[in-house]
């Protein structure tokens, strides 16, 4: 069945990730964003969604809200140099943070694998990685927390023989799962 479902994924899915229109919200983006804010803005901000001090999400796909924080902000200002795009990176990444790709991955798998992954269910985290259980098919399905995004793999673990099937780079995954909308 993990054969049936690497195989399908990897060959479906390539193909699948942007093909017609893409939305903005690509994984590159989101990655390019996520560098930005690392360099930029983690040191005062921190991590988004849960370790951030202030509210940042005001910001979630409004570049023009960070523009006028570095215009009026006398902390900010140094950031002038940041160009249009960087921070419409930044604010996707804002929108979209490490915990939002993984769900709306795991929701993505859910709909498209329905034998194996059902019913639909919450997230949880444990043992380094946000994953879904689905008692039926005793499933694990999940990513890695390690940042950044360029690191962290999708897994599938048949809890039957203990098996961890690693299908490689969230990138793919996100990019469809994105497209369809983070069903
Ligand atoms: C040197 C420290 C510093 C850095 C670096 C920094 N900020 Fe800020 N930022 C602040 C401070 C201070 C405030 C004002 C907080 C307040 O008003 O309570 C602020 C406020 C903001 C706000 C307004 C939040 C709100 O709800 O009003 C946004 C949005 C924001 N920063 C985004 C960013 C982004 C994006 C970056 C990186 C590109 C960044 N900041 C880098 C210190 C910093």
């Amino acid at each position: 069945m993990i054969r049936v479902l690497q195989f399908a994924l990897s060959f479906v899915l390539p193909l699948a990730a942007c093909v017609g229109v893409c939305t903005a919200a690509s994984a590159d983006s989101i990655d390019q964003g996520q560098a930005l804010f690392n360099t930029n803005c983690l040191g005062c901000h921190g991590t988004p969604p849960n370790a951030m001090k202030i509210d940042l999400l005001a910001a979630a796909n409004n570049p023009g809200l960070i523009r006028g924080q570095i215009k009026t902000n006398p902390a900010m200002s140094f950031l002038a140099p940041l160009t249009d795009t960087d921070l419409a990176n930044i604010a996707t990444y804002i929108a979209y943070p490490v915990t939002d790709d993984t769900s709306c991955i795991l929701g993505w798998g859910e709909v498209n694998y329905p034998t194996l992954l059902s019913p639909r269910t919450e997230s949880q985290q444990g043992a380094g990685y946000e994953f879904r259980y689905y008692p039926p098919a005793n499933a694990y399905f999940g990513v890695n927390l390690a940042p950044p995004t360029s690191t962290r793999h999708l897994y599938y673990l048949d809890g039957h023989t203990g098996k961890l099937s690693d299908l490689g780079d969230i990138t793919p995954f996100l990019n469809s799962a994105l497209s369809a909308g983070c069903p």
